[in-house]
């Protein structure tokens, strides 16, 4: 064999060498960010998907009154009870087991036996979850604890934690992602009533 020709199937060879490699770095590479799971974008997006389709809105976002009946008011979006509301007075006579639980108006505040609970301020202010970890909001979530710390007290009905403990880890992940971005509104929600105190 000519020598040029010699080199010139050397170097073809080499040159098929590095492509393959530069192909297995692109596979190794694809799959590392599919382990990884969404770009923070792609979290943020299913985040607010989920949070529609789940309905938080129901017991975290003061309603408007509109003709066609109540809607959650997307200005004070997820702010949960304002603070600055009052709750009507109770008829303790209608609470009693195998009567009857209530809601305010604004379905923002509920009555029964467990007392009076109002719902929880989720936006990202300091009053909010602007604070709160991942693990704190998925303790909260899956373990129902308060403010998702190990020594708080239990969170209380409506709140369907026990159905979203089964949310899948990504889930969790999106709608944390989510509440972060959302528009703080610097709002202390009323602490529980236990019931003696009612
Ligand atoms: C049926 C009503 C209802 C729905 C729907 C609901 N929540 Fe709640 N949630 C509540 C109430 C009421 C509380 C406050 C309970 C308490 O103080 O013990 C609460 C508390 C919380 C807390 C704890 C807040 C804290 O300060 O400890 C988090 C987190 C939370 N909700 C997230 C969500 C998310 C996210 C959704 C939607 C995926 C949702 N909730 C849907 C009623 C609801």
């Amino acid at each position: 064999m000519k020598p040029t020709l010699q080199l010139f199937l050397i170097a073809c060879l080499l040159f098929s060498i590095s492509s393959c490699k530069e192909k297995e770095d692109e596979y190794a590479e694809k799959s590392e960010n599919e382990e990884q799971g969404m770009t923070q974008e792609a979290l943020v997006q299913r985040g607010e998907y989920l949070v529609n389709i789940i309905g938080c809105d129901h017991c975290h976002t003061p309603k408007k009154f509109t003709e066609n009946g109540p809607i959650p008011d997307m200005d004070r979006r997820l702010m949960g009870f304002p603070s600055t509301d009052s709750i009507a007075e109770i008829n303790k006579d209608v609470l009693a087991q195998g009567k009857w639980m209530m809601f305010n108006n604004e379905l923002t505040a509920f009555v029964g036996p467990w007392g009076v609970s109002f719902g929880a301020n989720l936006t990202s202010d300091d009053t909010g979850i602007g604070t709160w970890t991942f693990e704190q909001f998925e303790k909260a979530m899956r373990e129902g604890k308060y403010k998702g710390m190990d020594n708080s007290r239990p969170i209380m009905p409506p709140m369907p934690w026990e159905s979203f403990r089964m949310l899948e880890e990504n889930d969790l992940k999106s709608i944390y992602e989510f509440l972060k971005t959302t528009k703080p509104i610097e709002n202390v929600v009323p602490a529980y009533i236990p019931p003696p105190a009612m």
